[in-house]
């Protein structure tokens, strides 16, 4: 059974030359589980902070941290910075339970489903309200207001925390961006299909048809030549794997392989190179197809030997890589394996794929996955509706100060909001963006659209921020320090 996982870990892209964003960091001890007062248990959260540009009754910039190392998120979330430095602010990121140094049991943390239990998108929320609650403590104290206004900052997966602890915890976070967020992609709110058919569109429109008519072939001719211990052996050799093809596993191995690598390519499209899983160029979808395009493919093998000629691109960009190996976990500085926690209980995304895309057919089957989740966790999800139930599926409209972005380009903006819910829930749409490009620095090749979206964030955090110091100081000091500010 194929498992469509980790694709929002694919959050983030460094860009060698950009700068280097500097933190002290700290702990703090919160609670193992904060919804029993049976378990007393407590463990060290990290959090990375920033105070260079924080002065008394300035908002706190959070960060809700996703799947992965916190410092990762933070050296790639420049708008967060670039933000703080105009308006003046506290920055904060914030790691999630069970990711990078954040291990509740330490190097046992992912030994025992009990331990694993503690693992989810409701605890981890809970985690950055009582950080929250704290910073208020240490940073709050002695000045003209209560609480500090906190703005709540995330992409992808860190998103929709973003988005959720407005809705949960309105009373902690007075706003949120969420960022490339796909709230809705979960069952009944979301065709599965939806997500594979914009990764086949983009690579239409920004590679080539016959770039897609290559790809969708190639699935057919890779099942076919292994079959035979000598096809396993050429495709072995065209794919220049490190360990050759030895039976069927292997072979499901490297067709979610290359399927993932193709959705990587769309998803962090952006326009200037990056290096994060891998350096990669700019506008890989182009450079990908191009090389595709330009190779003979007239031949079963050819065809074969033209996609791999494509994929270096993706996994040999630097002409350094000896071989490719399929089964290495493919993105060490993430929570490969919490992810894949994460969706088989709180987090079941459903992709799958049909006759409308360039990928093998694959039908989402939940209990199948189920089955899957089971043998590898010894837990099975509970149903489909677990994340509807917690966070409230497509009724957000109650919800305020929410704003959403989606670039096009990105697959996950299949389970995006692409319209505004309300006045105060609001979505905006980067036409030419990849995965939350709008998050990181300016660069000087940003197209439009992600300017006007970064200021599009700007405008609406003011209007928050200075809606809040309104309403929570007395008139005389809003007009004197306040008033106009924002
Ligand atoms: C905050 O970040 C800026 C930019 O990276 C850096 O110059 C400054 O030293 C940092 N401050 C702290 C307290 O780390
Ligand atoms: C939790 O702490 C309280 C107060 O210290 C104590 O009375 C109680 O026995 C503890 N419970 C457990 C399960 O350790
Ligand atoms: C976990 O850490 C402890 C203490 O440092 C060490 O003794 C033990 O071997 C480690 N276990 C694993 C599975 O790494
Ligand atoms: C697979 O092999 C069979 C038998 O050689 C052939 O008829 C069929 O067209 C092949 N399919 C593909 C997709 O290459
Ligand atoms: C192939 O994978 C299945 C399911 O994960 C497993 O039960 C089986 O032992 C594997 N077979 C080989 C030859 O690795
Ligand atoms: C990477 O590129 C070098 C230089 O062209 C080549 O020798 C090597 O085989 C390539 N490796 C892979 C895995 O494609
Ligand atoms: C939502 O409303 C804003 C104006 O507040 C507008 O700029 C934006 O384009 C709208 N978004 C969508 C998806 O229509």
């Amino acid at each position: 059974m194929k498992l469509i996982l980790l694709f929002l870990t694919i959050s983030v892209g460094f860009i060698s030359n950009e700068e280097e964003y500097k933190f002290i960091t700290k702990y703090i001890d919160v609670p193992l589980d904060h919804f029993s007062f049976t378990v007393n248990n407590t463990f060290k959260l990290r959090y990375l902070i920033n105070d260079s540009y924080f002065n008394q009754d300035d908002p706190i910039f959070f960060y809700t941290g996703n799947e992965g190392d916190i410092s990762m998120f933070a050296q790639n979330t420049g708008f967060i910075f670039d933000l703080a430095r105009k308006l003046g602010a506290l920055i904060v990121f914030a790691e999630h339970r069970f990711y990078g140094e954040t291990l509740p049991f330490g190097n046992a943390s992912y030994s025992s489903p009990q331990n694993l239990g503690y693992l989810s998108a409701q605890q981890a929320l809970a985690d950055y309200v009582y950080l929250i609650n704290d910073l208020q403590k240490q940073y709050g104290k002695n000045v003209d207001i209560i609480k500090l206004p906190v703005i709540a900052f995330g992409g992808s997966y860190g998103g929709m925390l973003a988005a959720w602890i407005r809705i949960k915890y309105p009373y902690a976070v007075t706003g949120a961006i969420a960022s490339s967020a796909p709230i809705w992609q979960f069952q009944g709110l979301t065709p599965c299909e939806n997500f594979y058919k914009i990764v086949t569109d983009v690579i239409r429109s920004l590679g080539s048809e016959s770039c897609v008519n290559t790809l969708t072939k190639s699935w057919g001719i890779l099942r076919n030549l292994t079959k035979t211990d000598k096809g396993k052996t050429d495709v072995s050799n065209t794919f220049k794997l490190c360990q050759p093809l030895k039976n069927q596993n292997n072979t499901d191995a490297l067709l979610s392989w290359l399927s993932d690598i193709y959705v990587n390519i769309v998803m962090i499209n952006y326009p200037y190179p990056t290096s994060f899983l891998v350096p990669l160029p700019g506008n890989p979808v182009k450079e990908f197809c191009q090389a595709i395009d330009s190779s003979d493919s007239t031949g079963d093998e050819d065809l074969l030997t033209a996609v791999a000629k494509g994929l270096e691109i993706y996994t040999n960009f630097t002409s350094s890589v000896k071989c490719n190996d399929i089964l290495a976990d493919p993105a060490p500085n993430l929570g490969y394996l919490g992810w894949y926690f994460q969706s088989c209980t709180d987090m079941i995304m459903p992709i799958c794929s049909t006759k409308d895309d360039l990928f093998e057919d694959y039908q989402w089957d939940f209990s199948e996955f189920s089955n899957s989740c089971f043998k590898k966790f010894s837990v099975r999800p509970r149903n489909e509706e677990v994340p509807i139930l917690e966070f409230g599926g497509k009724d957000i409209e109650t919800a305020t100060n929410i704003v959403f972005s989606n670039g096009l380009l990105d697959p996950w903006s299949s389970g995006g909001v692409l319209k505004n819910i309300s006045s105060q829930v609001v979505s905006i749409l980067i036409p030419d963006g990849a995965h939350h490009v709008d998050l990181r620095s300016s660069n000087p090749l940003d197209n439009e659209d992600v300017k006007v979206a970064r200021q599009f964030h700007e405008i609406q955090i003011k209007k928050w921020l200075d809606k809040y110091y309104f309403h929570n100081l007395p008139l005389d000091v809003y007009s004197e320090k306040f008033k106009g500010r924002f």
